[in-house]
């Protein structure tokens, strides 16, 4: 028996002023050692059935995002809430329905796939753990979900291990073990990173289809602002921790109003025509120095067209620049800086 999808309106999963810091430790003092704010009062709503793009560098805080939303990790600010269920309050049975509800697709398959089981054994233990099916419907759930995902005749992938496939068929399998128990949602975290351009978009196209075909919501998160334009209804941008515009996913490629997007799209070929002339050409070449770290805006010490006295000592929050659009910037709503 599968679970029940919810089914109430408004959106499926909410994080609310969500932080999340890590703290290394310094092995020879034993001291306290360096706090990173992986994660800062971040904020976003996943509606039923959507694509939503998590766009930002390395070392942004998308995986972080990610971990805590499928529930690998805590936060240690904030609530995450999948329906009216908030996530860290579940315990028990209600716990497991939750990460069975919410799967992640890792970059890396292997981080799904136990090397030493075949792909048959691998896919059928979610079902194991989540009690799903007899010995027998299992193989043929597995069966179906491999010919779902494009493996097909099955037969000819289950007794194999994940070492004898190809990089792109191993992440098909794990997309087919994260499907398999229906989830309402899956966390894609960089699955085509690891992969070739042509691999690539057989996994978009594989992600696109799943969303149709099982109306989940897929949380796609990625580097590439190319990637997320190409597969995603909405767009956030994420900048050391904080998030700095979101919205349509054409609106924030077609009309981006954050210094920090636009320099991000400057920086990708297919957006910034040419290194010689950047349609926006706002990153400042040099980091400038910034009066205290969490005081201001996170962008302030790359952003060229920054004025110290507001930038670097106010936290923006979100102003509309658009229908469904918003930008964490003091000057996107207008003034000289925010251009057009
Ligand atoms: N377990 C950890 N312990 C200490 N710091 C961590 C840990 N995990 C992540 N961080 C730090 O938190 C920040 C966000 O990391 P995260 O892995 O979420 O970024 P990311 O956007 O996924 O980057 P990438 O694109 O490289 O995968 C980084 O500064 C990282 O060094
Ligand atoms: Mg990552």
């Amino acid at each position: 028996m599968m679970a029940e999808r919810p089914s109430a309106d408004g959106p499926l999963l909410e994080l609310d002023q969500v932080s999340r810091v890590y703290r290394t430790r310094t092995r020879f003092f034993g001291g306290r050692g360096r706090a990173v704010v992986a994660l800062d009062r971040v904020s976003l709503t996943f509606d039923r059935g959507e694509i939503f793009g998590l766009v930002g560098e390395s070392g942004s805080g998308k995986t972080t995002c990610a971990r805590l939303i499928v529930g690998l990790e805590s936060p240690d600010e904030g609530r995450i809430v999948l329906e009216d269920q908030d996530l860290t309050a579940l315990r028990g049975r209600a716990y497991r329905q939750y990460r069975r509800q919410v799967q992640m697709v890792f970059q890396d398959p292997y981080q799904s796939l136990n090397p030493q089981l075949t792909i048959l054994d691998s896919m059928a233990e979610p079902l194991i753990t989540n009690r799903i099916d007899t010995h027998r419907q299992r193989r043929a759930r597995v069966m179906d979900s491999l010919k779902t995902v494009g493996l097909s005749p099955p037969e000819d992938f289950i007794y194999r291990f994940p070492h004898q496939l190809s990089g792109g068929q191993r992440q098909r399998v794990a997309i087919a073990r994260a499907m398999i128990v229906d989830p309402a949602c899956v966390v894609a975290d960089e699955p085509t990173s690891m992969l070739d351009a042509s691999y690539s978009a057989q996994i978009f196209e594989l992600l696109r289809a799943l969303r149709r075909e099982f109306s989940a919501t897929v949380i796609f998160i990625t580097h590439s602002l190319a990637a997320a334009r190409y597969l995603c209804d909405r767009i956030a941008v994420i900048y050391r921790g904080r998030l700095m515009e979101q919205g349509p996913a054409t609106e924030v490629i077609e009309r981006p109003r954050h210094p920090y997007t636009r320099a991000l799209l400057d920086a990708t070929p297919k957006f910034g025509r040419g290194e010689k002339t950047p349609r926006y050409d706002t990153l400042i070449q040099t980091e400038r120095v910034s009066a205290g770290a969490g005081v201001g805006c996170a962008f302030y010490p790359r952003c060229k067209p920054a004025r110290p006295e507001r930038c670097d000592r106010e936290i923006p929050v979100w102003r509309q620049v658009g229908p469904d659009h918003v930008a964490a910037c003091h000057f996107a709503a207008g003034g000289p800086e925010a251009g057009g």
